[in-house]
């Protein structure tokens, strides 16, 4: 007998007894007969039940009956039953069924659970259409999802999206230590700032003052000046932002890279088109499971975009102008042609490319210099724009990236043009002066991209523990 998952192709044969342990997710007692959904790993249930005495020493239906009534749900068991087969047809409810010999209590949960699952694990649709119902389905407010998260990631498609989200880090991880790149962990106590700009959550450091990163961005570049083939880090990014938005964290986690360049920077743009693409492909295959279960509850589709092994879509500033241009004939039309892109305007331009170029997924490319960072490079022709883009994604950002000033004379001058002062950024200048290559890079939000990719309506929904200006806790 072994404790393992049931349903699954390598699980025990029909007629076998086995051991499981499982959280009980409802339980339906008539008379002496005991039906008992098991939840197991949040994705996968299966069905126990009790008819009648056991005739091999097992507990008695009455007594199995009477340890499910008086057990709170969410209550863990270890349960030994036999295997049947079951007539059920549902991606989540394993097609077998367990028939109960014993039941032993592992962990207890409280009778009054802050919301229950049942309703928490409902789709819009679902909740609409059981209003006028003998029971309609209660709609969980989010807050109260948030206060209790660790009940709210038993949710099946909450805790597919975890999923969902270690599978993008493992291909993203996966697809730039192919090419050689190295992954590192840069300091994320710093000294000065690695955006620029009033978001830095402050820190006190031995009575001087320091910062958390906003990005890993200076030490992946200082990365590249000690020879790195390429650098790549997965980790956490701090942003003091007091924007309660549906998709502004104040913590979240960074997909970067950096890497040198041989003789132009859309190099870089390539890497990020293969790595991203491919993650995308690759998802839709290696978590077909998670994805079916997220998307029963909030229905959406596999985003288009080009082929991995095809060129990336880019569209450049000037280009983009026109086609809001275009698009705001009759209505607002904007007035500075360099100002960076409102949401809204991100919007429009993400559904306009995608009617142009059939793809969710583009690069706006040739940002204008006054709006990017101080470590972006400008282009040689035309300095008031840049070698710099973002990456959009259904009409939102999810990363930006550069070539980076390696010039430290250009770096100093660029600094003192937008007012970021140089003193706390010496060493990562200087770093400069010894010698790097041209290098460029990009910087993704990993719960924006899971955000838009299963298409949620809240970053929270993406991120395991939300941390933004009202909440820092649990
Ligand atoms: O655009 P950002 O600030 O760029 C950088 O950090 C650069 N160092 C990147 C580079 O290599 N040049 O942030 C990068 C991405 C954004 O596109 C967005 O997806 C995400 O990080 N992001 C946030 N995600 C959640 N909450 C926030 N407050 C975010 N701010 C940025």
């Amino acid at each position: 007998s072994s404790v393992r998952c049931l349903g699954t192709e390598s699980g025990p044969e029909i007629g076998a007894e086995v051991w499981v342990r499982a959280r009980v997710a409802t339980v339906r007692v008539k008379g002496k007969s005991t039906f008992v959904v098991l939840r197991q790993s949040s994705l996968h249930t299966v069905q126990a039940c009790k008819f009648k005495d056991a005739e091999d020493g097992g507990e008695s239906a009455t007594a199995v009956a009477k340890f499910f009534k008086s057990l709170p749900l969410e209550s863990l068991v270890d349960l030994r039953g036999v295997l049947a087969e079951a007539n059920v047809s549902s991606c989540t409810q394993s097609n077998v069924e367990l028939q109960i010999k014993q039941v032993f209590c592992v962990s207890r949960a409280v009778p009054q659970l802050p919301f229950l699952m049942a309703d928490a694990q409902r789709s819009e649709a679902e909740i609409e259409a059981s209003q006028g119902s003998k029971r309609p389905f209660v709609r969980v407010l989010p807050d109260l999802r948030l206060d209790n998260r660790w009940l709210d990631l038993r949710v099946p498609a909450h805790n597919a999206t975890l999923r969902i989200q270690s599978a993008i880090c493992r291909l993203f991880r996966d697809s730039l230590t192919k090419r050689g790149f190295v992954e590192i962990h840069s300091p994320k106590l710093i000294s000065g700032e690695s955006e620029g700009g009033a978001e830095v959550f402050r820190v006190d450091y031995f009575g001087s003052r320091a910062s958390l990163a906003q990005s890993p961005q200076l030490y992946k570049q200082m990365a590249i000046s000690a020879d790195m083939p390429g650098a790549f880090e997965i980790g956490p990014v701090f942003r003091a932002e007091n924007s309660n938005t549906p998709r502004h964290l104040c913590e979240f986690t960074g997909l970067d890279f950096e890497m040198p360049i041989m003789w132009h920077y859309d190099e870089v743009i390539q890497v990020i088109h293969e790595t991203l693409s491919g993650a995308f492909q690759a998802l839709e295959e290696e978590c077909a499971e998670e994805l079916k279960v997220v998307r029963q509850m909030y229905p959406s589709e596999a985003p288009k975009m080009p082929s991995p092994a095809g060129p990336p879509c880019v569209v450049h500033w000037g280009e983009a102008m026109e086609m809001l241009k275009e698009a705001a004939a009759s209505g607002s039309e904007r007035k500075d042609l360099m100002a960076d892109l409102s949401t809204e305007e991100e919007r429009v331009l993400g559904s306009l490319v995608l009617e142009k170029y059939g793809s969710d997924l583009f690069f706006l490319d040739k940002y204008p210099s006054a709006v990017r960072p101080f470590y972006t490079m400008p282009s040689k022709d035309q300095p008031e724009y840049s070698n710099s883009y973002d990456v959009i994604f259904r009409g939102q950002e999810i990363g930006s990236g550069a070539q980076r000033c390696h010039d430290p004379e250009l770096l100093e001058a660029r600094c003192e043009e937008l007012g970021v002062p140089t003193e706390p950024l010496q060493g990562y200048i200087d770093s400069f002066r010894h010698g790097v290559p041209p290098h460029g890079g990009v910087g993704l939000g990993l719960e924006r991209i899971v955000q838009l990719y299963l298409g949620l309506d809240n970053i929270r929904k993406a991120v395991m523990f939300t941390r933004d200006p009202a909440r820092l806790s649990p």
